[in-house]
């Protein structure tokens, strides 16, 4: 069986009598004499351990353990960091006194270090909608087969589902992918998805502040302790266990498991859950605003350079593909790629296309005769541009999409009385269309701008004598304005092309597997 990281409780040993405190315990703990730890960690499992992502500090339940033990043992803590694949061997070596990231007590490892006591049992309850009465356990959701599962590719809770709950096949298409916990979180509330799995302290949380919305059912599911590792013989093992025993028996273990499991990963919902949390705290949006034109290319400036560059990438290019053609690894790397990269080209070309269009038509609109068609293209223009594309991409998909079936399903109402349609679920707008929608939307206001720039660019004269032509207006348009525009048109339109390519990785947030997430979920286990 294999080991899994992140979220999980500590459903460790509950506490003993609250009275067995501290005081008495912690003077009996041996005294190390200010003696340095160095403690080798990953930084890659939130909330275990990782890297703020607002200050870039090194954070987590582990951490705040850590220096704890260092107080209770008058020893002083260094952290230094390795990848999983190398920490065993590294801490074998006696590089580090101890390595933790959520390691797995295994027999097999304890031929290579010694483990200290368990500080913490991964288990994983089913969290679910409170109205769910279709299943109640792992093997009847298993044989309910519409059921679909939210996870976080690599992590615990997607392998407990794999293993656990379905058939052990990690392309199962009843597992949806998401980024974050609290983007699966608001898909099982909006009935994308009907279980996520969570540690216990944590679900009880989402439980109690939903208001009834959701539920925990079902036995604990995937139960592994884990533990912190020395080199071989190492004298650290028993005062690291004393010290462990002594912050279970105190109650530290479980105000750690509060406050990262619990209040940690809520306020990682909330900040989803409200956009403005988003945009305020958000001091750069992720949007790329391209109000401006770039200056135009000055007509004298030497460009005639012979393209080396070209050439360069070409032979890069051709020395790639003798390299996958012929190296079994990196086959495999591009087939993995390649079905992300389809993804990627889907969405933004379709993506690009609405938006374009969308845009043309909003710049038609923005100069217009008309007052009420021209206002109502700048509120859109200013409105839109001014929200983060993943602000965007979360409201269409979680708060738009079930609108949008509400209002379907409240139209078509009498036809599914009379049995000849079925309702519309959720589910059925795919979770790829909803970003391609969130994308076309978003970019439509920057290329709408684009548009009207190019537009308004064109010398007045020129549209004068084509009025005294006789050139009807869409003629005017299309033989005489739109030609000139699109000259000035096309380099930032190319810009926000560009853009659209780089923030079309934002959908694996809803879980579309693009170009950057097989790369993110071949999964190795702690
Ligand atoms: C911690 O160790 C230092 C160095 O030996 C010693 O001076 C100090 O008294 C110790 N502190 C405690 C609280 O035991
Ligand atoms: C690894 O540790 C160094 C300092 O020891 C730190 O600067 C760096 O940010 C760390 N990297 C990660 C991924 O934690």
């Amino acid at each position: 069986m294999f080991t899994r990281r992140w979220v999980m409780t500590a459903a460790a040993a509950s506490v003993m009598a609250a009275g067995a405190a501290s005081g008495a315990m912690a003077m009996d703990l041996p005294d190390l004499e200010g003696r340095t730890i160095t403690v080798v960690t990953e930084n890659a499992y939130p909330p275990l351990q990782f890297l703020d992502p607002s200050t870039g500090e090194q954070i987590g339940w582990e951490y705040d353990a850590m220096e704890e033990i260092g107080k209770r043992l008058n020893a002083t803590i260094e952290y230094q960091n390795i990848s999983w694949d190398a920490m065993i061997q590294a801490v074998s070596d006696g590089q580090y006194d101890v390595g933790m990231t959520g390691i797995t007590i295994r027999e097999d490892r304890m031929e290579k270090v010694d483990f200290s006591d368990k500080y913490m049992t991964s288990q994983m309850f089913m969290l679910v909608r409170g109205d769910e009465e279709r299943f109640a356990d792992a093997p009847s959701f298993a044989a309910f087969e519409d059921g679909l599962v939210g996870a976080q590719p690599g992590t615990t809770p997607f392998y407990v589902a794999v293993y656990d709950m379905l058939d052990g096949d990690e392309a199962n298409p009843r597992i949806k992918l998401f980024e974050t916990f609290g983007a699966s979180v608001q898909a099982l509330r909006t009935g994308d998805v009907d279980v996520v799995l969570t540690d216990g302290t944590a679900g009880e949380g989402y439980v109690k502040a939903s208001d009834g919305a959701l539920k925990l059912v079902g036995e604990p599911l995937g139960t592994e302790d884990f533990g912190f590792i020395f080199p071989k013989g190492s004298d650290l093992v028993e005062p690291i266990n004393a010290a462990i025993a002594s912050m279970e028996a105190d109650g530290t273990l479980d105000a750690l498991n509060t406050k990262w499991f619990l209040e940690y990963s809520l306020g990682q919902t909330n900040a989803i859950a409200s956009a403005s949390v988003i945009v305020t705290s958000d001091e750069k949006p992720l949007a790329n605003p391209m109000t401006a034109l770039p200056p135009e290319p000055s007509q004298d400036a030497p460009d005639d350079d012979f393209p080396w560059w070209l050439l360069a990438l070409a032979v890069i290019g051709v020395g790639l593909a003798i390299l996958i053609a012929t190296n079994d690894l990196y086959t495999q790397v591009f087939r993995t790629v390649s079905r992300g990269v389809q993804i990627t080209v889907f969405v933004t070309l379709v993506g690009f296309a609405m938006a374009s269009i969308l845009g043309l038509l909003l710049a038609l609109m923005a100069l217009s005769n008309s007052l009420v068609l021209r206002q109502i293209a700048r509120f859109y223009v200013e409105v839109i541009r001014g929200i983060p594309i993943i602000v965007l991409l979360f409201y269409i998909a979680f708060v738009g999409a079930p609108a949008l079936v509400w209002l379907i399903n409240g139209v078509t109402w009498p036809l599914q009385q009379l049995g000849w349609i079925e309702p519309l679920l959720v589910r059925d707008i795919s979770l790829l269309w909803r970003a391609i929608l969130a994308l076309m939307i978003g970019y439509s206001a920057f290329i709408a701008e684009v548009f009207r720039a190019g537009i308004l660019a064109v010398d007045k004269g020129q549209i004068e004598a084509a009025e005294a032509l006789g050139l009807s207006p869409f003629q005017r348009f299309r033989f005489v304005v739109f030609p000139q525009a699109i000259r000035t048109i096309l380099p930032p339109l190319g810009n926000d092309f560009v853009a659209m390519v780089k923030d079309s990785s934002l959908v694996s947030v809803l879980g579309v597997a693009d170009i950057t997430q097989p790369i993110r979920s071949s999964p190795t286990s702690t």
